[in-house]
């Protein structure tokens, strides 16, 4: 394969924007990248998902009973727990334990917690990080009490263990002596732990999960989803209203994922996530259809629009506007940057395809004249893409948006997807099926593997190659608790246990892509197939950019390639990355149980030969920049 790479005549892109989506899916917020290591901390409760004591246990025989108090710690948050001793805790301390999100990482670190209590007591309270299985006390700190008799009083500690636990097996406790409360018993409610979070940020980030992602060198964050920003009903959309200020003030919600939420990674966390990664945003406003198929009328259509108007003023309003004044009370005057606002997510705007033709496509126009009215730098996204096969026209000057989960020859298959298209991000992709199996109807790969990243990588060179209309790509759903899940391909695995948080091969060849960043595509041979391949330049860096894959080789035999960059002389020095797959099976994949690795990263230095070329061969199933 020879390629030729011309020196001018291209796309300038700004920019090209490498990301992902979030949404608290597989335990990916609420156990997941929210660090908040006690689960049901609040005991939260929704239609779907009773209030429970799900997570919880008693010390020493205490009884542990869920009450609506007259005087609740707060109107959303109207359930608490009272502990009790009883004959059989005798003269015992009691209490009450959380076993987090199926186990806690113990580290000799800082832990900073916070609990409230309603009930007269003398004396003090025990926190401690205990093993699970054995009578080990890994940490553990005396919080004096400022309990009183009719009102919620909020204690807070930090708790510093003194040894790490051997394992992720453990639990998080609170006790108190019984002779000093009132009737021996207490009522507690929202109780939290946080180890040291991303960027010390309060309420903020597991460290791990995060630093993880931010080595993607990402550009951009699109949240809040996804089906979790549009909810099973109208009622139990993800309202960015009910994410905001003191955790007590935050009601959490039914989740679409099948499990009861927090509210904890709230808008100001995503914000602040975006912030503190250097990430631009996409943001995603509810867009009054929830997944039951109701969609609120076009008479009453003002009133969901207006709600996304505060939503963006919040965001980037200045600090002197109504939204934008309360963003300031809660600690950012400055106005966040904000230039993509994507209206629903899979909204289908015509009809759905599949036959569900209960959406209606006012709603779109609406608000892209709504919003560009009022904000002319802001791009407004459609949720669909031409190729839904809705007939929806995305009206300019908005764009789409294209969620291709597919195998990997259907990914190198639209390869061309974007050459004679609208705009459109890539808000959602990645390889889910493998190839010549049962399709969209059967189950995904267990986790992302070989070749479904090579294919990932030849769809992501064909987005880049129209960056001048494809402002950028998003790889999700992001993130796997494999505890409890329900979407398996995920570009990180982790649990509690952060020894087992897992790059998988699709984030080598997302990091690699991203690292690179073209600022503007150059004209090149377009002889594709089967080597597929971008090139550009980077006016920051100075630098000049090939990333190419390989796939389907005649025989499966590695490829000669030359790459000659107009203007690029004899002598000159081009540094080559290649990624390929040290276990030999395309289908081979990183597995968090094992630990190994199976993606191998070769980087070598080569000269430009006496015609100013770079050579060099790509193996079957190969990656390179
Ligand atoms: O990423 C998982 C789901 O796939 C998203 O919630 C939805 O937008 C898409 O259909």
């Amino acid at each position: 394969v020879d390629i030729t790479v011309e020196s001018s005549g291209g796309n300038h892109t700004g920019g090209y924007h490498y990301g992902f989506l979030h949404e608290d899916i597989n335990n990916s917020g609420d156990g997941g990248i929210y660090a908040e290591l006690v689960r049901n901390r609040a005991f939260q409760y929704s239609d779907e998902f009773p209030v429970s004591l799900d997570g919880w246990r008693p010390i020493n025989s205490a009884n542990l009973s869920l009450n609506r108090l007259d005087e609740p710690l707060s109107d959303v948050l109207p359930v608490s727990v009272n502990v009790k001793a009883t004959k059989k805790s005798g003269k015992r301390r009691v209490g009450l334990q959380n076993e987090g999100y199926w186990g806690m990482d113990v580290k000799k670190q800082k832990y900073t917690g916070s609990f409230w209590v309603r009930g007269a007591y003398k004396g003090y309270f025990t926190a401690e990080l205990r093993s699970n299985f054995t009578e080990d006390v890994f940490g553990s700190v005396k919080v004096k009490s400022q309990a009183v008799a009719n009102d919620w009083v909020e204690h807070e500690f930090e708790l510093v263990p003194k040894k790490n636990a051997p394992s992720s097996n453990n639990t998080f406790a609170i006790t108190f002596d019984p002779k000093g409360a009132s009737g021996g018993s207490l009522d507690f409610n929202l109780i939290s732990l946080f180890p040291p979070t991303y960027k010390n940020r309060k309420n903020g980030l597991r460290k791990d999960i995060a630093e993880a992602l931010e080595e993607l060198h990402p550009t951009i964050l699109r949240f809040p989803g996804g089906n979790m920003l549009e909810g099973l009903t109208h009622s139990t959309y993800w309202n960015w209203k009910d994410s905001l200020g003191p955790l007590r003030t935050r009601p959490g919600f039914q989740g679409v994922w099948d499990y009861q939420q927090t509210h904890g990674l709230g808008l100001m966390e995503y914000l602040y996530w975006a912030e503190d990664m250097g990430l631009d945003i996409v943001i995603g406003i509810w867009a009054g259809l929830s997944l039951d198929g109701e969609v609120t009328p076009e008479a009453d259509f003002q009133a969901v629009i207006d709600e996304g108007l505060e939503q963006i003023e919040f965001i980037r309003g200045s600090a002197d506007s109504k939204w934008g004044k309360v963003r300031a009370e809660l600690g950012h005057p400055e106005p966040f940057e904000l230039h993509y606002v994507e209206i629903g997510n899979e909204d289908w705007l015509a009809g759905y395809p599949g036959g569900w033709t209960s959406y209606k496509e006012y709603r779109y126009p609406l608000f892209l004249k709504a919003v560009t009215e009022a904000y002319d730098d802001i791009t407004v996204i459609s949720s669909g893409a031409t190729s839904d096969g809705d007939g929806f026209k995305i009206p300019a000057p908005g764009i789409g948006d294209y969620h291709p989960y597919r195998t990997p020859n259907a990914l190198v298959d639209e390869f061309d997807r974007f050459d004679n298209d609208v705009g459109h991000i890539v808000g959602e992709v990645a390889a889910t099926h493998p190839n010549g199996g049962t399709g969209w109807d059967g189950d995904l790969m267990p986790f992302p593997w070989w070749i479904g990243a090579v294919g990932e990588s030849i769809s992501l060179i064909g987005y880049e190659r129209n960056a001048d209309r494809i402002p950028g790509t998003f790889y999700a759903p992001v993130l796997r608790n494999m505890n409890k899940w329900q979407w398996a391909v995920t570009i990180l695995q982790f649990a509690a246990d952060t020894a087992l948080t897992t790059r998988s091969t699709s984030w080598y060849v997302w990091e690699l892509f991203a690292r690179h960043p073209i600022t503007t595509v150059l004209p090149a041979t377009e002889s594709f197939d089967p080597v597929f391949y971008v090139a550009g330049s980077n006016e920051d860096l100075g630098t000049l950019v090939w990333k190419g894959a390989a796939y389907n080789t005649t025989n499966g035999a590695d490829v000669p390639v030359t790459v000659a960059f107009d203007g690029v002389k004899a002598g000159a020095q081009a540094e080559l990355t290649v990624l390929t797959n040290n276990a030999e099976d395309p289908y081979a994949y990183n597995d968090p149980h094992t630990g190994v690795n199976i993606v191998d990263s070769t980087t070598t230095v080569l000269e430009a030969n006496k015609d100013g070329a770079f050579e060099f061969e790509l193996p079957e199933l190969s990656v390179a920049v």
